[in-house]
C-alpha cells in the first residue's frame, strides 16, 4: 500500500533502505532481535540528531520564552501516582490460551492470529481468548542492590512529568513568568502490547516535549497558537502540506488530564496516523503534584502579589516517529536513462550528510585535491569523502542517504581549481571555484527548500528558515 496514488513509497521499502544504508537495524539482531526495538546506525543517528536539533532550534533559538531541561529517566515513584499513570496508564489485554499470544482487546481487528491463513484473534474455532484485563504499560524495576528490599521505580513513559516536578526550580532560577515554556528531549519507555510498523511504535523511543505554562484565561488562545506553530514546523521542514493534517480528539478520546487535544497526523503508508499530540492539560498536573508533594506549585507576581496555578499547553512529539515521517515523505524513485534511481529528497537541514566529496578517478592528483576540498568543507557541515567504486555507484549511494549535493573533483579541477556541484533533486551540475565552495555550501544550507515531489508544497517562505 502506498500513501497516495503518486507515491511509490511503502513501509517495506523504507525498512529495506534503512537496513541497506545503515540507518536503522533490529536491536540485538545476532541474537534474533528484540521485538519492536531498534538500533540507529551512523546515518540514522545523524538524521535523528538533525530532527531533534531542528526541534530545539524552533523551541529555543528562534524564541525567547522557552528554557531547556534534561530530567532523569528514573523519577520518584510518587510522580506516577500523582500523574495518574500508576492507576490509569493501561491498555486492555487479552491472552489466547491456545497460541499463548497477547492482544489489545480494543484493537483485535488490527491484530493477526499467528495461524495461517492469517485471521484476527478469536476468528478460529481453536482461539481461546481470556477476559480482558487492564495491563499497565510502565516498565518496572528496582532501585538498590537487593530486589526485595529495594524501592520499585518505573522507566518514565513520557518526559513531561520531569518538567512538571521541576516547575518550581525552573521558575525560581530562570526568572520567568507565564507565558513561558520548558522543553525537553529524551527517552521514554512503554511496554506496548502491540507495537509495530517499524519505528512508528516501539517500546523505547524518544520524545520532544514542551510544557508551555500560561495564565488560565489565555489557555485557549495559546492552544490554537501551538497547533499552527507545530503544523508549520513539519511543512517548514519539507513535509508536503497535503500529507499532514490536524485532527481534533472527540470527548471519548481525551486523556484524563486533557481539556482539548488535537493530533498532528501524517499520511504514512499505514494510513493517517499520529505524529504529535497537542493538549490543553489545564492545571491538572501542577495541582496533582502540589497535592502529592505538599509543595505549592504556582506563580506569584512579586509586584502585584497576584498568584495562580498556570495552565499548560503541551505539544508532545516523537523524534523517531518524526524521523520516520521525514523518511517516508522524502522517499522517491525515478527513471534515469532506463535505470531506477532511488532518492531521499530530505530537506537539506535534515539530510544526514550535506555534501559528498568525490574524486572522479583514483589517480592524477584527484584524490589528494578531493581530500583538501573535504578538509575545507568539514568546518561548515557534515560532509563525507568517498573514492571507492564507479562515480555512478557513488552518486546512487549518496542519493539513497539523501545527500543534497555531490562535489566532484575531475581532471579540470586539478588544472583550474574548480569543482562541479551535482544537485540531488534536479541532477543539474554547476562548476564552482574551490575557493568559493565553503560559502556556497553555507548559502545553499540557508536557502529555502521545497520538495520536488508531487503533492501540495510547503508554504514559502517557511517559518523555520525565516
Ligand atoms: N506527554 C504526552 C504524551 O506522552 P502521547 O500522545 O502518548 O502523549 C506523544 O505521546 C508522542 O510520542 C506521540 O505523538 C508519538 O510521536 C510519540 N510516541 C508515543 N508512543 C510511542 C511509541 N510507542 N513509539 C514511538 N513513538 C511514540
Amino acid at each position: 500500500m502506498t500513501d497516495s496514488p503518486t507515491d511509490v513509497v511503502t513501509m517495506d521499502k523504507i525498512v529495506a533502505l534503512c537496513k541497506r544504508r545503515g540507518f536503522i537495524f533490529r536491536s540485538s539482531e545476532i541474537y534474533g532481535g528484540v521485538a519492536s526495538t531498534y538500533d540507529y546506525g551512523h546515518y540514522g543517528v545523524l538524521l535523528k540528531n538533525n530532527v531533534k536539533a531542528e526541534w530545539w532550534r524552533a523551541m529555543l533559538q528562534e524564541r525567547d520564552d522557552v528554557v531547556a531541561l534534561d530530567a532523569a529517566i528514573i523519577m520518584h515513584p510518587r510522580t506516577w501516582e500523582a500523574s495518574g499513570h500508576l492507576a490509569g496508564f493501561t491498555d486492555p489485554l487479552v491472552d489466547c490460551r491456545t497460541c499463548k499470544q497477547r492482544f489489545r482487546a480494543d484493537d483485535l481487528k488490527a491484530a493477526s492470529c499467528p495461524r495461517k491463513p492469517s485471521k484476527h484473534p478469536g476468528e478460529y474455532d481453536e482461539c481461546d481468548l481470556t477476559e480482558a484485563r487492564e495491563f499497565n504499560l510502565m516498565f518496572e524495576t528496582t532501585v538498590g542492590p537487593v530486589r526485595e528490599a529495594g524501592a520499585t521505580v518505573y522507566l518514565r513513559p513520557e518526559t513531561a512529568q520531569g518538567i512538571f516536578v521541576n516547575f518550581k526550580n525552573v521558575l525560581q532560577f530562570s526568572r520567568r513568568r507565564p507565558p513561558f515554556g520548558i522543553a525537553q528531549v529524551g527517552k521514554a519507555f512503554r511496554n506496548e502490547i502491540t507495537p509495530g510498523n517499524f519505528i512508528f511504535r516501539t517500546r523505547e523511543f524518544e520524545q520532544m516535549e514542551l510544557e508551555y505554562f500560561v495564565p488560565p484565561d489565555e489557555a485557549d488562545r495559546w492552544f490554537e497558537y501551538w497547533l499552527a506553530e507545530r503544523f508549520g514546523w513539519y511543512t517548514g521542514l519539507g513535509i508536503r502540506a497535503d500529507h499532514v493534517r490536524l485532527r481534533e480528539h472527540g470527548p471519548e478520546e481525551l486523556s484524563h488530564y486533557s481539556r482539548a487535544t488535537s493530533d498532528v497526523e501524517y499520511l504514512f503508508p499505514i494510513g493517517w496516523s499520529e505524529l504529535e499530540g497537542i493538549a490543553n492539560r489545564g492545571d491538572y498536573d501542577l495541582l496533582r503534584h502540589a497535592e502529592f508533594s505538599g509543595d505549592k506549585l504556582e506563580y506569584v507576581d512579586s509586584s502585584t502579589g497576584e498568584r495562580y496555578v498556570p495552565h499548560v499547553i503541551e505539544p508532545s512529539a516523537g523524534a523517531d516517529r518524526s524521523a520516520l515521517a521525514f523518511l517516508v515523505d522524502a522517499y522517491d524513485e525515478e527513471d534515469v536513462e532506463g535505470e531506477t534511481r532511488t532518492v531521499l529528497r530530505l530537506h537539506p537541514r535534515l539530510a544526514p550528510v550535506k555534501a559528498a566529496v568525490l574524486p572522479l578517478v583514483r589517480r592524477d592528483g584527484q584524490p589528494e585535491l578531493a581530500r583538501a576540498v573535504y578538509d575545507r568543507l568539514r568546518p561548515v557541515a557534515q560532509v563525507e569523502y568517498d573514492e571507492g567504486g564507479s562515480i555512478g555507484r557513488r552518486y546512487r549511494r549518496q542519493d539513497e542517504i539523501g545527500t543534497p549535493w555531490a562535489v566532484t573533483i575531475d581532471g579540470q579541477s586539478v588544472e583550474d581549481q574548480t569543482v562541479t556541484i551535482r544537485d540531488r533533486d534536479t541532477l543539474a551540475q554547476e562548476r564552482v571555484a574551490i575557493e568559493a565552495l565553503p560559502a556556497e555550501l553555507r548559502r545553499r544550507l540557508e536557502a529555502p527548500w521545497r520538495t520536488p515531489k508531487p503533492g501540495a508544497p510547503a508554504p514559502q517562505p517557511d517559518s523555520t528558515t525565516a
